[in-house]
């Protein structure tokens, strides 16, 4: 059995609007493994952002808990939280934007700096391979509104990973790309997670969610089912003579049967 690696227990967030509570969060129980790859899909309100937010500890809880490495969340103050996401997690979120002061790649070599993980060189060469491998090093000098939406993504995805996170935490990390962007975004990912990071991801692809190994499907604030596919090429009906584009074929149509059985 896997060592567990992020788990909320009856996971509550409530928002109080104009005097009225919308109960958005209603008793998640959610355990993550270290090494998989999760996604979560669901209708528009459903909660997944917030699912995010208050698992990774950027946004508090209001009831449960959630255990991360080992370490309860409600036990940490906004100084050890910060420190613990610097060094441990990687977020890929639409509304945090970079810094507008910094070129794209200081923006990328910021937090491994601060960690202080690896020497500044490291630090340059592993920001800079990134960025290769993600299409962007031409942006490198370029102020974060000197590149497109879809370079921007791409640049936060290279931040995220500058430390090596322990997880992955990404609110649709494919949105605003095309369908090739998207595909070299989550090749990334995938790459990410085979050398050990734990992901968890929220999309509303379907060919986007079939790389991972578990897919949550959120509804009112609730887990409402579950599908698991396993780590690809992995099942029986995954193996060998079959091409990788077929395999994720079948993927993509186990995980549209499921979602049509949901709902969706
Ligand atoms: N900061 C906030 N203050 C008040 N209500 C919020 C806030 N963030 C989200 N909500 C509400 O929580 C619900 C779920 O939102 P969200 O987590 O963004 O859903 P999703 O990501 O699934 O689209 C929505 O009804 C939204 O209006
Ligand atoms: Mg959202």
């Amino acid at each position: 059995m896997a060592k567990i690696c992020l788990e909320a227990k009856d996971l509550c967030k409530t928002y109080i609007v104009d005097g009225y509570s919308n109960n958005v969060l209603q008793n998640i129980n959610l355990t993550i493994c270290e090494g998989e790859f999760v996604s979560i899909m669901g209708p528009s309100g459903s909660g997944k952002s917030t699912l995010l937010y208050t698992i990774s500890g950027m946004d508090d809880m209001t009831a449960g808990k959630v255990i991360f490495d080992g370490t309860d969340l409600s036990g940490m103050n906004d100084r050890q939280l910060a420190r613990m996401r610097l060094l441990k997690m990687g977020f890929v979120f639409q509304q945090m934007y970079m810094m507008k002061k910094l070129s794209i790649m200081d923006n990328i070599l910021l937090p491994g700096y601060q960690a202080k993980l690896a020497s500044r060189e490291e630090v340059n060469k592993k920001a800079e391979e990134l960025m290769r491998r993600l299409g962007i090093i031409e942006t490198a000098d370029r102020e974060i509104t000197e590149v497109s939406g879809g370079q921007l993504q791409r640049a936060c995805l290279a931040r995220a990973l500058i430390n090596s996170p322990k997880v992955l935490f990404a609110d649709e990390p494919t949105g605003a790309l095309n369908s090739k962007a998207s595909m070299e975004v989550l090749g990334e990912m995938v790459k990410a997670n085979e050398m050990g990071t734990t992901i968890l991801m929220v999309t509303h692809s379907e060919k986007v969610a079939a790389s991972s190994d578990r897919i949550i499907y959120l509804m009112d604030g609730d887990i409402q089912g579950e599908l698991a596919l396993g780590k690809i090429g992995a099942s029986d009906d995954e193996h060998d003579e079959k091409s990788a584009a077929e395999i994720l074929q079948i993927r993509e149509r186990k995980v549209r049967k499921w979602l049509e059985e949901m709902g969706w």
